[in-house]
């Protein structure tokens, strides 16, 4: 299948689920066609190799095939391909003997996340900020009735199109989208999901309670949030507002501590919050490899102090929050 009518099946699958959003068609076609480098990232996934395999395990590593089902010179080729889509950041993926060793292990945090969720059997989800897809896959295989993720990185559509370009054919149950767009860009208060996850994205916010509400208006009454962020420490600052960077990153505009984060939630209409989990990220989860070869973690430490970013803030926390809305 072609890129192109790739694309438009994952799309389509969102228009099933909610047909309003079907407005936002000539929007995703825009965003898709505007980045300077789509053409080449579209070629590289019309140059994958046609192979095939109902041998998928959609765990900790999503795996497709194994090396034995493909010759050496279409292993090659795959690989080529599939680097042409660099920087793979959320995985791992093993395709046809081709280990995608990604920047983070988000199996960790699928691990972290997935055992307190509401069962996802049956039920229609929203992962804003989706990145690749990776964990929208992984809410495929725990039996959620449709997936629509939305990320405006372009080249994550495409690595989920090279995903999805094995993986539909041999589960074609699942059904997931991803839209290329922003959250700010789909028709807001669709009031129609059942989970709505927002992991890694908030703290890119400017502005934290008009994020919080517009999850909250996309869930239906008494849905659940599954809500991912950085916090620092209860007793350092109520919230971190960075000056400049943070881990280096430009676009952190805030890190509270929890009650900070949970006063929050509340101001936005949601009830029942639960603090899950609380972990240090560290340089074993977030690290550079020959699939995502930019800095990464290791590089954002203070020399010396992991305790410590580079601009002598305390290191990334990441406190995972269930709540209802
Ligand atoms: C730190 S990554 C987190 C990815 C993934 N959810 C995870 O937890 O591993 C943040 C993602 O949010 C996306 N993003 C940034 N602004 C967004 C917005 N306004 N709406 C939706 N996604 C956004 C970025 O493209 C990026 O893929």
């Amino acid at each position: 299948m072609n890129p192109g009518a790739l694309l438009a099946r994952s799309w389509e699958r969102a228009y099933a689920a909610l047909p309003p959003w079907r407005m936002i068609a000539p929007l995703l076609e825009h965003n898709v066609g505007a980045h300077g480098d789509s053409v080449a990232w579209l070629e590289a996934v019309a140059a994958l190799p046609a192979l095939e395999s109902a041998d998928v395990d959609v765990g900790a590593t999503i795996r497709i095939g194994t090396a034995a089902q493909c010759d050496q010179a279409t292993q090659a080729a795959l690989r080529d391909a599939l680097l042409a889509l660099h920087p793979w950041r959320k995985g791992p993926f093993s395709l046809f003997g081709v280990h995608i060793d990604t920047e983070w292990r988000s199996d960790w945090k699928w691990a972290r996340v997935a055992p307190h969720l509401s069962p996802l059997e049956g039920r229609l989800v929203l992962d804003v900020g989706c990145g690749n897809g990776y964990y929208g896959w992984r809410m495929c295989a725990a039996g959620a009735r449709c997936v629509i993720g939305i990320d405006p990185t372009i080249v994550y559509t495409m690595q989920y199109l090279a995903i999805a370009r094995y993986l539909d054919a041999a589960r074609p149950a699942f059904a997931h989208a991803l839209l290329p767009a922003r959250l700010e860009d789909v028709p807001p208060g669709s009031g129609a999901f059942d989970t709505v996850f927002s992991m890694g994205v908030l703290y890119h916010r400017r502005d934290p309670d008009e994020h919080l509400r517009a999850l909250r208006a996309h869930l239906r009454e008494h849905g659940e949030l599954v809500l991912e962020t950085l916090i620092v420490a209860d007793g350092c600052a109520q919230v971190l507002i960075p000056d400049g960077r943070y881990a280096r990153m430009r676009n952190v505009w805030h890190i509270p501590d929890t009650p900070q984060l949970l006063g929050w939630l509340d101001r936005a209409g949601f009830y029942a919050p639960r603090i899950v989990d609380v972990t240090r990220t560290t340089v074993a989860e977030q690290r550079t490899t020959p699939w995502m070869r930019f800095d990464s973690l290791a590089q954002a430490l203070a020399p010396g102090d992991p305790a410590r970013t580079s601009e002598g803030y305390p290191a990334p926390l990441r406190c995972t929050v269930i709540a209802r809305g």
